[in-house]
């Protein structure tokens, strides 16, 4: 189970954060700091070094802690999302200049009691989401800057902290599959499924099911040139991507309006590939989708998936947390999961006996891996199961 002693562990860390400083030295970098970005675009190799001081030094922070400290941290983690929630909520990084500012000027801008103000911000400081100058003005740390200067990032931290994080969910519908029995709809107080809430060949075919504005199909056709592709979607969305679509690629990618609970009417298609599809839906949901493709399946079609893959066994690496924070996610906000391989097995045996599981495969420095089925025709092509 590894070193046996904080110093052993503290040589590692030393070793990684060594080779970290050198490539920032060597490379003309700015040193580390929590008012700039580093690492951005690293080299595999590289990257390596940064996940394993990551990796290494909370173990290191765990063992220091000891079991009382570890288990007080984790159940007072409530108290950071409360506190990044009051962040988000009165939208602070956006009255935070490059510069500097008093609490009481924060306090009259955003309109918030300049007590109150003072006693979040000194909460978002432990975890450096905010920082303070040395004559006591509030300014930015690079994490506050990237929510004032980047909309994606403040619009996920409200998705997240505002439409999944209900808990009560989970108490109002305990144990339920259903896609509308999540914080999604307590929070909008509807009884439409999230997505339906938003929706106000010589050469290869692939089919993107649920494919979205088709920006996988674009990229692969940009990528390839012996592949057709057909996105598949709802209408609203199938309509929006077409428009989207360059007319470069007008020919080798279509959109197609199609909900994928109804039988897939491209058939005999390569591949059929769902990228984070069935991990928002429970097995119940997962079958139902897989079972509408059957028909359409030629021998040797492909059913491709592209997921978080939480593994079969428990991990306490930081860098494997990834697809256990999509799990909760999953589990949360969708009353769905993210499948371990194992999982991936058991739904397409469910499903039909000629779908045969062909393992995953998990790029070298990407968090997300692929997930294989084959359909295999019987002996004299029969079509049962
Ligand atoms: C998480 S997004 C994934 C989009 C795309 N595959 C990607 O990876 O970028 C899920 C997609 O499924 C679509 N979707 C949801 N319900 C659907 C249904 N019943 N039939 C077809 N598409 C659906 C949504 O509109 C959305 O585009």
């Amino acid at each position: 189970m590894g070193p046996s002693s904080l110093t052993a562990l503290a040589e590692q860390l030393l070793n990684d954060s060594r080779l970290l400083d050198s490539y920032n030295e060597a490379n003309g970098l700015e040193p580390v700091s929590f008012d700039h970005e580093s690492f951005v675009d690293l080299l595999e190799d590289i990257e390596d070094h940064r996940k394993n001081v990551i990796n290494i030094a909370q173990d290191l922070k765990r063992l220091a802690q000891g079991p009382r400290d570890l288990l007080f941290e984790t159940l007072n983690t409530f108290n950071d999302l409360a506190n990044f929630h009051f962040i988000y909520h009165h939208k602070i990084p956006q009255y935070i200049p490059l510069g500097d500012i008093s609490y009481a000027e924060l306090a009259v801008a955003t309109g918030l009691d300049e007590i109150l103000l003072r006693r979040m911000l000194h909460h978002a400081m432990i975890y450096r989401t905010i920082a303070e100058s040395n004559e006591g003005r509030i300014q930015h740390s690079i994490a506050s800057r990237m929510l004032k200067e980047d909309s994606e990032a403040m619009d996920a931290a409200g998705f997240l902290l505002e439409e999944l994080f209900m808990v009560g969910a989970m108490e109002k519908y305990p144990n339920s599959g259903e896609p509308n029995e999540t914080g999604f709809n307590m929070a909008f107080n509807t009884s439409r499924p999230f997505y339906l809430k938003l929706e106000a060949t010589p050469k290869g075919l692939m089919v993107d099911v649920g494919g979205g504005h088709g920006a996988v199909s674009m990229a692969l056709a940009k990528a390839t040139t012996h592949m057709n592709f057909v996105v598949q979607d709802l209408p609203n969305t199938a309509t929006q991507g077409e428009k989207l679509l360059p007319t470069s690629l007008q020919g080798r990618v279509s959109f197609m309006a199609h909900d994928f609970f109804e039988e897939q009417p491209v058939k005999c298609a390569d591949v059929y590939f769902l990228r984070y599809i069935l991990h928002n839906w429970s097995d119940k949901y997962a079958r139902r989708i897989l079972k509408s493709l059957i028909p359409a399946l030629k021998d040797s079609s492909r059913i491709v998936c592209y997921e978080f893959l939480p593994g079969d066994r428990p991990t306490t690496l930081w860098t494997e947390k990834q697809p256990l924070n999509m799990n909760m996610i999953q589990a949360i906000g969708w009353n769905s999961i993210e499948r371990t391989a194992s999982d991936w097995k058991r739904l397409f045996s469910s499903v039909d006996k000629r779908l045969r599981f062909l393992g995953t495969r998990t790029p070298p420095g990407c968090s997300v891996s692929l997930i294989k089925a084959e359909f295999h025709l019987g002996a004299n092509g029969a079509t049962t199961q």
